[in-house]
């Protein structure tokens, strides 16, 4: 024990424990670092998220909040210590029945309150029981479903159900379920540190813009334990990287383009040796003026940020002749739509854990939601081959498009070839904030001439985004909102421009909606604006203007196979007109609106980008399956959705098919788990690979046993005849197929169809295929303080086929309310540069207690190309939130709110500007 150290003693889970740990030491540190016990998850280090819970002599705490030596003489339980898989607790097998678990991340959290309010009995209603959540944050999930799990636990309303089988159309449990209620998923904090592994911490420029003079490592070097500090000359390969265009610096070498932009990474033999080195690394900067919006980015005479200038991106859009329809309309309109940046927040923070391999290559673990791309950027700027680096994906804490980009991982692993040991970095929440990316800020004029009867005439759209210091996938984000500006509707005659411009406001990436968010808000605010002009209801007018089949969308593109939009905006207004029907009236002081959208989102990465989803189907020498699929799981659920697709496929059970997925290495390359894209493009490669591999085992046996190939199946037991007898099982069919020389590996790769847009007016088949939704929401807005809030969202989505409905819905719920916070509460706030909102307690997002009663309708219209008719559905739930609480609280209020997020002391001000 050395100086500073204490002695704990503690029980953990029933077990005496002993403890040497430094005094400064939270008892969270204690829990995963000395005992081993990561089901505790640090997402905020400042007791706002809930995700490090531990119940302390039966009540609940957040574990980083507790000094260790506070816990002494107490009793520990943690989730680890509640239930496992097969013996759950009743929370945590509710949590799974109800479909309460995503990412993971909160889950142990959410499990060790919900069992501590078991234990303290029944809270009341469900808005009390959400206020007793709103410790825990989900980023994922809505709350729905987890709230529906505590209130049938505490009420004693447990229903003993067999779980649905997993097969397609079920509402089956997710594979991943157990293990993660149970704590028992890894993320990549969670790995035990190898033998030698050295930790880093980033050293950042506080500058918004500033010429990098010099820098000295001499007094960090100093620092014992520290072992290198790495700075830009120690790039091996090409220093700059990007998505699309590479401008980004592995580290700073001459320029700070963004406020908390790395510059050197300290390794050291623990933590504290690396943080105390960091503090020492000296940086001459010289202060250049900074650029702080895109309009300032493009005056004459504004700094250049990068060689090219300040413009990455343009891309146009032109189909007939916009202005010339809008000079001869009956009513023209003209208005601005402003949306703020909007962080992910996923709950785990950054991380990476690489190692190095014997034969000089690397191993590299983190979240992911590309690894092939994450190895095609490590390659390049460490100077490695394909060959030499292995990405696997570790358990994901969310991604929503954030992690499209590579962060801790390139460090890390600059950090090992350096110096031939392992390397783990872990970023605080507050780098996250700082350094991670967001939604693009965007500027959105549109200007539109309608006609007597409310048709649409003539469009012309203006957007300016601002994608901060770097690109990231700027030009791919501006085409997807350049295609989805026009929303749902058909006009002939459209002019659509949008640009992206670099500033010094961090840097804007890929977020749930790719750019459509953005458009969405302003055009299905524009849309209602249009019919109070023309005098029309604005379900009226979008029937009137609405895309369907044989309509044409802004590209040209016309629309054919799956479209369910008319039927979305019926069954979301019924629902909605019947739930109304039911509400009390509301108090004097309140007012109560509705709003609706209509969206429709394009699958895929599009443009003609080659967009495969491939995957292997193999029957292994126990007699069971296993699928192999690049593509990644991060919450949305895809393992289980493959599994249904290929039980179903092969007609097997699904205890009999595992699935392995994101690894450079060992599984075939499926794209991103972006673009809502995985379940049509991937899952369409699953049941074809599926396919295969029963036509080829079907076909062996016929052979061998003289049978016709179609009296024959695969069941549970093995291969059965057409009086269901069993042929031969599994195992044993493996070794007469192997002993035959016959592959029990196939595979399938399945290509989305698109093709590349004109770059000169932008026309083409965009996208293909298109989800629709329509959403309904009701609000009631308080007059006393400006306060909204939503009373009921009814979200309507065409989905082609739910594989999962209760996946589906867990996508609805959650997407909703990403979509409410960026409508009423999220701005990543930046003052002239610098992020003011750096945690949970600045850049507040929905809790339990925010969250409205969200019914979503799935309309299942099938989609002929996609796996059992299935389209996807992460993203559009998202998009379509935002302009209807827009246009409900106009239609409270009477007050138009252009600009993002609807915040109380906007709508006082509005009210009192009103007459
Ligand atoms: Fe402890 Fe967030 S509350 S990590
Ligand atoms: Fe709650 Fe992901 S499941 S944060």
């Amino acid at each position: 024990m050395s100086r500073g150290d204490v002695e704990i003693h503690l029980q953990v889970n029933g077990q005496p424990r002993r403890v040497t740990a430094p005094v400064t030491a939270r008892l969270l540190d204690v829990l995963r670092d000395d005992l081993g016990l990561t089901g505790a998850k640090e997402g905020c280090s400042m007791g706002e998220c809930g995700a490090c819970a531990v119940l302390v002599d039966g009540t609940a705490v957040n574990a980083c909040l507790v000094p260790a030596f506070q816990a002494e003489g107490t009793a520990v339980t943690t989730v680890e210590g509640i239930g496992r898989p097969g013996a759950l607790s009743p929370v945590q097998e509710a949590f799974v029945r109800h479909g309460a678990v995503q990412c993971g991340y909160c889950t142990p959290g959410f499990v060790v309150t919900g069992t501590a309010m078991l234990q303290e009995g029944s809270c009341g209603d469900r808005q009390a029981l959400a206020e007793r959540l709103s410790g825990n944050i989900c980023r994922c999930t809505g709350y729905r479903q987890l709230l529906a799990a505590m209130d049938e636990v505490l009420t004693g309303d447990a229903a003993v159900v067999e779980a649905p089988p997993l097969r397609v159309g079920e509402c089956a449990r997710r594979v991943d379920a157990e293990d993660k209620v149970a704590g028992l998923c890894e993320f990549t904090a969670d790995l035990p540190l190898p033998e030698g592994c050295l930790h880093g911490v980033t050293v950042r420029a506080e500058r918004v813009h500033a010429r990098l003079e010099a820098i000295d490592v001499s007094e960090a070097l100093a620092v014992p334990g520290v072992v290198r500090v790495l700075t830009a000359a120690d790039v091996p390969g090409e220093l700059h990287y990007g998505n699309a265009i590479a401008d980004q610096p592995v580290l700073v070498s001459d320029h700070v383009r963004f406020w908390g932009e790395a510059v050197a990474v300290v390794l050291a033999e623990t933590l504290a040796a690396a943080r105390a080195g960091a503090a020492l690394v000296e940086l001459t900067l010289t202060d250049l003026p900074p650029v702080t919006g895109p309009e300032a980015a493009l005056a004459e005479g504004a700094p250049q940020l990068h060689p090219d200038g300040n413009l990455p991106v343009h891309q146009r859009l032109r189909k007939g002749d916009a202005a010339a329809a809008i000079e001869g309309a009956a009513h023209v309109l003209e208005r601005t739509y402003r949306t703020p940046a909007q962080e992910h927040l996923y709950l785990e923070p950054e991380a990476a854990l690489v190692v190095p391999r014997e034969d000089g290559g690397l191993i590299v673990r983190a979240p992911s939601q590309n690894v092939f791309f994450d190895r095609h950027h490590l390659c390049k700027t460490l100077g490695l081959d394909r060959k030499e680096v292995r990405v696997i994906q570790q358990h994901t804490g969310a991604a929503f498009g954030g992690r499209e980009d590579i962060y801790a991982q390139i460090h890390a692993a600059l950090g090992v070839v350096l110096t031939g040991r392992p390397v783990r970095i872990v970023w605080t929440r507050e780098e996250t904030q700082v350094a991670s990316t967001k939604r693009h800020p965007a500027t959105m004029t549109y200007r539109a001439g309608v006609d007597e009867r409310g048709r649409i005439q003539g469009l012309e759209i203006s957007a300016l985004f601002d994608t901060g210091a770097y690109s990231s996938w700027a030009p791919n984000i501006a085409r997807k909102a350049l295609v989805h500006a026009a929303g749902t509707y058909a006009v002939d005659d459209i002019s659509v421009d949008v640009r992206m411009a670099y500033t010094n406001n961090g840097i804007s990436g890929a977020f749930r909606g790719f750019g459509a968010p953005q458009v969405a808000f302003a055009v299905e605010s524009f849309v209602d604006e249009l019919a109070e002009r023309v005098g029309m209801d604005p379900v009226a007018f979008r029937r009137a203007n609405h895309l369907g089949i044989g309509k044409t969308t802004a590209t040209g593109q016309e629309i054919t196979g799956s479209c369910g939009l008319q039927a979305c905006v019926e069954q979301a207004v019924a629902r909605a007109e019947q739930l109304a029907a039911q509400r009390p009236p509301p108090p004097p002081h309140v007012d109560r609106g509705r709003g609706i959208s209509t969206v429709f989102y394009g699958i895929g990465y599009g443009n003609g980008i080659r967009d495969i989803g491939s995957a292997v189907l193999e029957l292994l020498e126990d007699g069971s399956f296993r699928i192999r699929c690049g593509a990644i799981e991060y919450g949305q659920g895809l393992l289980t959705v493959f599994t249904q697709i290929a039980v179903e496929e092969l007609g097997v059970r699904g205890h009999q098919v595992s699935i392995w997925t994101g690894d450079s290495q060992e599984t075939p390359d499926s794209g991103s788990s972006v673009a809502s894209r995985q379940t049509y493009v991937s899952g369409e490669a699953v049941r074809q690979a599926a396919v295969r591999l029963r036509e080829t085992l079907l076909g062996f046996v016929a052979e061998q046993w003289g049978l016709d190939v179609g009296s024959l199946r695969l069941g549970e037991p093995g291969v059965l005849d057409g009086e269901g007898e069993v042929l031969c099982s599994y195992p044993e069919l493996y070794r007469a197929c192997t002993e035959a020389g016959i592959r029990l590996r196939r595979q399938a790769r399945n290509r989305a169809h698109s093709t590349k847009l004109d770059l000169g007016d932008g026309q083409g088949d965009a996208y293909w295929p298109y989800a629709f939704a329509a959403h309904v929401v009701d609000v009631e807005v308080d007059r006393r303080d400006g306060r909204v809030r939503v009373i009921s969202l009814v979200a309507a989505h065409d989905v082609g086929r739910a594989i999962n409905p209760l996946l589906v819905e867990g996508q609805v719920t959650g997407g909703a309310t990403q979509g409410l916070g960026f409508a009423l509460h999220e701005d990543h706030r930046l003052d002239e540069g610098v992020p003011v909102t750096l945690n949970m307690n600045t850049y507040r997002v929905p809790g339990a207690g925010d969250v409205p009663e969200i019914t979503p309708i799935l309309v299942e219209d099938p989609e002929p190309t996609g796996p059992f008719g299935a389209k996807g559905v992460g993203e559009p739930v998202l998009v379509a939130v935002p302009p209807a609480v827009a246009n409900a609280v106009a239609a409270a209020t009477g007050c138009r709110f252009r600009r993002l997020p609807i915040r109380p002391e906007d709508v006082l001000a509005a009210q009192e500007r009103s007459p």
